[in-house]
C-alpha cells in the first residue's frame, strides 16, 4: 500500500483508481473513509469485501459540493433544503430519497442514499479530482474502532487497496451525525459533531432516535449500522458512569480485575490498576482521541478495559452512543 502525502502529485493515479474500480482510503474532518467509484456495483462490491461488512447496511454517497446533491436525490421537504443550507458542507449525512442512477447495492436496496459533503480541503480535493460520487464507510473492518489515523489502519488494508491519502489524525474523530426527516420532524440516527442542540436552533425541533443509546432487538430499524457490533477493540470492555466523581471512582474500583486497563479522564488517574490510558478531559479532545486510545488498548493484552463514561448531551450523545456499542451494553450508570 502506498501513502500519499501530496495528494496534486498523485491526480492522475487516484483519478485512474477510482475510474478502475479500485478502493482508495482518504481523510475527513470526522474519520477516514474506504471510498469507491458510487455509481460502479462492481466497486461498491469490493468495498464490502474488504470490509467485511454486512450488505444489508448502506453506505454514505460523498459528493464534492452541495450543488452536487439533486444529480443523485431529491430534496423534497422545505426543512430537508433548510438542513442542507445550514449544515452541508460539514460532519453531516442526511437520508435523501434516491434518484435512480444511484445504484442498489450502495444503499441495502432502501429507496433512501445518505448525502454527505464533506469540510476538509484534502477530502474535497479528493472528490473534486477523481469526479465521481464516493460511496464510502468508515475505514476499518467491521466491527473494530474507526480509522482516525494513518498508522491505526494502514496494516488492516495492506494488500487489499493501493492507496491512503495522509491527512494527518482526523480533527473530530467521530463519524458524521445522521439526520433523516421523519414526518416532518429531522431525527437523528447517528449522533455525531453537529447536534440535536445545534439543529433545534436552525429547526426549532429534533428528535433522536430510540436507538441511539440502546440495543436493536427484532423491530424496524431507521439506520442499519445501529445493528451491529461496533468500534471494539479485541479486549473485552465496561462502560461506567456517574456524574459524581467518589460514585465513578468506587464503580471503577468494585469492578477492577486482574490486568485491567482504565481509559478515562485525569479524575481516574491514581487509582492502582495494569495500565492508565488519558483520553482527554473536554468532549472534543475525548471524541478526538478515542478510537485510537482504545485501539492502543489491545496492545497491552489486558483481561478488562474500564471505560469512563460522559454525560448524555451535546457531543457527549455522540461520544455515548459508540462507547455503548464498544462495550456490547456492559454499562453500568449509578
Ligand atoms: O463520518 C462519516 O459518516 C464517515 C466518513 C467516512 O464520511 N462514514 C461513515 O460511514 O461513518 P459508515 O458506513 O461507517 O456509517 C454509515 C451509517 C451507518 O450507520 C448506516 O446504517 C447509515 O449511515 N446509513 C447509510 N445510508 C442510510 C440510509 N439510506 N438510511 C438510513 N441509514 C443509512
Ligand atoms: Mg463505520
Amino acid at each position: 500500500m502506498e501513502i500519499i502525502n501530496n495528494i496534486e502529485d498523485y491526480k492522475e493515479i487516484l483519478r485512474n483508481e477510482i475510474k478502475n474500480d479500485n478502493l482508495v482510503i482518504f481523510p475527513t474532518e470526522t474519520v477516514y473513509g474506504i471510498g469507491a467509484n458510487a455509481l460502479s456495483e462492481e466497486a461498491v462490491k469490493k468495498i464490502f469485501d474488504v470490509k467485511t461488512r454486512a450488505c444489508n447496511n448502506p453506505l454514505i454517497v460523498h459528493l464534492k459540493s452541495k450543488d452536487e446533491i439533486e444529480k443523485y436525490a431529491y430534496i423534497e421537504q422545505e426543512i430537508e433544503k433548510k438542513l442542507i443550507d445550514a449544515f452541508i458542507p460539514g460532519p453531516i449525512t442526511i437520508i435523501l430519497k434516491k434518484k435512480d442512477c444511484i445504484p442498489g447495492c450502495v444503499t441495502a436496496s432502501l429507496d433512501t442514499v445518505g448525502i454527505r459533503v464533506p469540510e476538509n480541503n484534502i477530502a474535497n480535493r479528493f472528490l473534486e479530482i477523481v469526479d465521481y460520487p464516493i460511496a464510502a464507510p468508515s475505514a476499518n473492518i467491521s466491527s473494530r474502532p474507526s480509522g482516525t489515523k494513518v498508522d491505526d489502519i494502514k496494516d488492516e488494508f495492506e494488500g487489499k487497496v493501493g492507496y491512503i491519502i495522509d491527512g494527518g489524525e482526523s480533527q473530530i474523530g467521530l463519524e458524521s451525525t445522521v439526520i433523516k426527516v421523519i414526518d416532518g420532524i429531522p431525527t437523528i440516527l447517528r449522533p455525531g459533531f453537529i447536534t440535536r442542540e445545534m439543529i433545534e436552533e436552525v429547526i426549532g425541533i429534533c428528535n433522536i432516535s430510540k436507538h441511539v443509546l440502546r440495543e436493536v432487538e427484532n423491530e424496524k430499524v431507521e439506520s442499519p449500522g445501529m445493528m451491529y457490533k461496533h468500534y471494539a477493540p479485541k479486549t473485552k470492555c465496561l462502560l461506567v458512569y456517574s456524574k459524581d466523581i467518589n460514585t465513578l471512582r468506587e464503580l471503577v474500583k468494585d469492578n477492577l480485575i486482574n490486568k485491567t486497563i482504565i481509559l478515562g479522564s485525569k479524575k481516574l488517574k491514581d487509582i492502582k490498576c495494569y495500565k492508565f490510558i488519558d483520553y482527554g478531559d473536554t468532549l472534543e479532545s475525548i471524541s478526538h482521541n478515542i478510537f485510537s486510545k482504545l485501539r492502543e488498548c489491545d496492545m497491552y493484552h489486558a483481561n478488562l478495559i474500564i471505560i469512563e463514561g460522559v454525560e448524555k448531551v451535546g457531543l457527549g450523545l455522540a461520544i455515548m452512543n459508540r462507547l455503548i456499542r464498544t462495550s456490547e451494553f456492559n454499562y453500568i450508570e449509578k
